[in-house]
């Protein structure tokens, strides 16, 4: 195999979904196909990426922190991946900074119990509380019975 292989060989980059990847990027694939679906999850993960629950936190980037904890948990793939998404702006909750909520994917296997709860003071999460919190989203453990601080709602007016 001559240089010129071996650099293109190395520069080759799959995604997760299959598709080579944009150079210099994680996950853009080069070749956009507008009816791939999206990959699938059983939990989405919100944080809140504004400024005061982003101050809070002391990961500079807590999204990709979380995404490269779950690959080390082998839960950023297959039946049971949770998503780590990050919001653009504030969840109008910031005084239980900091925020993140907690969506199931219901339409397949997402575990309706824990739909919609609200977390707060993930700030404080050391790596181990996290990871407690993906084991047991993953294995759909009620978050009520678990000693997580929840956002209480208020009732409809
Ligand atoms: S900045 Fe996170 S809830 Fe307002």
């Amino acid at each position: 195999m001559g240089w010129r292989s071996i650099m293109e060989s190395k520069q080759t980059k799959i995604n997760i979904m299959g598709s080579e990847v944009v150079e210099g990027f994680v996950c853009k694939p080069k070749k956009l196909d507008l009816n791939k679906p999206i990959m699938h999850f059983k939990t989405q993960l919100f944080v809140c990426n504004d400024e005061r629950c982003a101050k809070a936190c002391n990961e500079e980037d807590l999204a990709t922190y979380l995404r490269d904890l779950l690959k080390t948990l082998e839960l950023h793939r297959g039946k049971n991946r949770i998503k780590i998404s990050r919001t653009g702006g504030c969840f109008g909750a910031c005084r239980f900074r900091a925020v993140a909520n907690i969506y199931e994917n219901t339409r397949a296997n997402g575990y309706l119990s824990n739909n919609n709860i609200w977390l707060k003071n993930t700030h404080l999460f050391t790596k181990n509380r996290w990871i407690e919190l993906f084991r047991i989203l993953s294995k759909n453990k009620k978050i009520d019975e678990s000693n997580f601080e929840q956002i209480s709602m208020a009732e409809y007016l």
